[in-house]
């Protein structure tokens, strides 16, 4: 770790100023839960929308919002049911579970990577000390599914459900709505910004790891026929650093790494590039900015590629956002489940004649027979061979078996002209995680110094995420000084999206000390000499200097 005492001393001002809190503190804390406080709160939601104007900025994105709480069947067609877990081990002295990843860090440059068996031998090699109580008495590795599961309803017609794990598939299942709002024309995207629920096993590194978190993504449907082009001029004279899946490290710019194939696809590339532009309008150090490629074995079930992008703070290197290629795997999971389509349509450059000589059904024998399964029938009975005998059993999407008979077909044989075709569009999808994000920020903006011999802190906040704006100090709360104070501040609350805070409490160096501390840009004071004049002295935060200005005049106002 970079440095524990500074970052003891962070979390000590961050609890004391309201900014991060451990939640339910009354009833002794619980692991992995966070509250934003009186000054967190709007921290979180200016960086939410922040993000949010970030991506609507690409004028084919729209925001949307779905439930938390999710149906089982969707969540298993996802594949999270199966696959959505971590290796856990357990404690023989102490009971405290682990990740077993987690634990074999320092043995290995990537245990993410590594199967269950892989694991269990590397820790049988190794044997590390449990970081709870320091003996070494492992259970045996086994796979913990990581969603908090529910039930949807009440007594028998309960359905069973969960707490989603990533706010994904509330915008997969809505593809229809969201394929008729753009007029049927890809590439669109569809943004979130939302709670998502993950057990963890072991929540042990405040922000960072959580059991429930802010998550903002976006999925963004493309056609993977047309060849992907996006302007990275922009990031031409900007060297990123980029790890490979080898773990080999390259200086380059965007440009380059696509050129070289080492960024494999375009919009992934372009994804990178807005990212960590809105890293830095964050105020996010880009020293402190890398990517990480996944090597193949470390790849989410659902990617075909993905790259990280890590931010360095107290906790070293952190993965705070996932750019992922998701291929058809969501939308083609989802029309398999449902048995409902999820298709775009592509129209061909020039029609194709097409010779049709198959089976399909006889609508007078197979309608009756099959009713609402009649559709679904006939695009199966078109797929067949035409050397298949009957009977013939086919496969819906559900999962059910029906037999089609001999009269419930006919051969068809026709010259047909198609002017295009359907397809399951791709996704690309930046995940982005708020709170490792937002505890980044404040990690590069704590700044330590010396005032006078005393040590000084301070949160050098840039002001598109300052959770307050200004705050208003009557250098005394008497002789009309107070009421001028707090009229100003009346004046300011009146201001869209502007958060002015009255204080009088404590002597003035306290009240800039403590402002300092909450990373307010501007601080106004009210003095003897406003009583005069109608002027005030305005402070800025990050160099101190203050100018006498008339209340009229100043820039907020
Ligand atoms: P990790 O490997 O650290 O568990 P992950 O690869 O499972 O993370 P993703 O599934 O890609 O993470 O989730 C997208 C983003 O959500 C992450 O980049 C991260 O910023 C955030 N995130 C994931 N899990 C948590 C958590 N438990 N607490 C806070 N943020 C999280
Ligand atoms: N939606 C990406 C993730 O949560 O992993």
């Amino acid at each position: 770790m970079a440095d524990d005492a500074r970052l003891e001393r962070l979390q000590g001002m961050l609890r004391q100023r309201g900014v991060l809190l451990p939640a339910f503190d009354l009833y002794g804390g619980a692991k992995g839960l966070y509250d934003f406080g009186p000054v967190g709160g709007r921290l979180r939601s200016k960086i939410n929308q922040a993000w949010l104007n970030h991506w609507t900025s690409l004028g084919n994105v729209v925001e949307v919002s779905s439930p938390t709480v999710t149906p089982y069947e969707v969540l298993e067609a996802s594949g999270h049911v199966g696959e959505f877990s971590d290796f856990m081990t357990q404690c023989g002295e102490c009971d405290e579970a682990s990740r077993a990843d987690t634990l074999l860090e320092p043995h290995h440059p990537n245990p993410d990577s590594l199967n269950g068996e892989d694991l269990q031998a590397l820790l049988d090699d190794v044997s590390p000390k449990c970081p709870a109580c320091g003996v070494v008495s492992w259970s045996p590795i086994e796979a913990q599914n990581l969603m908090f599961s529910t039930t949807i309803g009440a007594g028998s017609s309960g359905r069973p459900g969960f707490m989603r794990p990533e706010t994904a598939q509330g915008m997969f299942t809505m593809f229809p709505a969201l394929y008729r709002h753009f007029r049927e024309q890809l590439p669109f995207g569809a943004i979130q910004v939302g709670k998502g629920y993950r057990n963890e096993i072991s929540p042990r590194q405040g922000m960072i790891r959580l059991r429930e978190f802010n998550m903002a993504e976006m999925e963004y449907f493309i056609d993977p026929s047309i060849q992907e082009s996006h302007d990275f001029s922009k990031w031409d004279s900007t060297l990123m650093e980029l790890l490979d899946g080898e773990g080999e490290v390259h200086t380059l710019s965007l440009t380059h790494a696509i050129s070289s194939g080492l960024i494999r696809h375009q919009t992934v590339g372009f994804f990178m590039g807005k990212t960590y532009d809105f890293l830095l309008e964050l105020g996010i150090d880009s020293q402190k900015v890398r990517f990480r490629q996944h090597a193949p074995d470390e790849m989410a079930h659902y990617a075909s590629d993905c790259w990280d992008v890590e931010l360095h703070g107290s906790y070293g290197w952190i993965e705070c956002v996932g750019i992922a290629h998701r291929g058809c795997y969501d939308l083609e999971a989802h029309e398999k489940a449902s048995g409902r389509t999820l298709r775009a349509r592509r129209e061909f450059l020039e029609p194709k004649i097409m010779e049709i000589d198959g089976w399909t059904i006889d609508g007078g024998v197979a309608g009756p027979a099959f009713r609402g399964d009649a559709g679904q029938v006939k695009e199966l009975v078109e797929s067949l061979d035409l050397e298949t005998e009957f009977p013939v059993d086919v496969v819906l999407n559900d999962g059910r078996t029906l037999t089609v008979e001999s009269q419930h077909v006919k051969r068809v044989q026709k010259t047909v002209k198609e002017t295009g075709e359907w397809f399951i569009p791709h996704v690309v999808e930046p995940a982005f995680g708020i709170d490792r994000i937002l505890w980044h920020v404040l990690d590069h903006a704590y700044d330590e110094s010396e005032k006078g011999g005393e040590p000084y802190r301070m949160l050098k906040l840039s002001s598109l995420v300052a959770p307050i704006d200004v705050v208003i100090l009557p250098l005394f709360e008497k002789n009309g000084m107070d009421e001028i104070a707090s009229e100003l501040h009346k004046r300011c609350c009146m201001i869209p999206n502007l958060v002015s805070m009255y204080d009088a409490s404590g002597s003035i160096g306290k009240r800039y000390a403590r402002a300092d501390e909450i990373g307010v840009p501007l601080c106004i004071t009210v003095d003897h000499q406003s009583l005069e004049d109608n002027t005030v002295t305005m402070r800025k935060r990050d160099d101190g200097s203050q100018v006498r200005i008339s209340i009229d005049e100043l820039p907020f106002l």
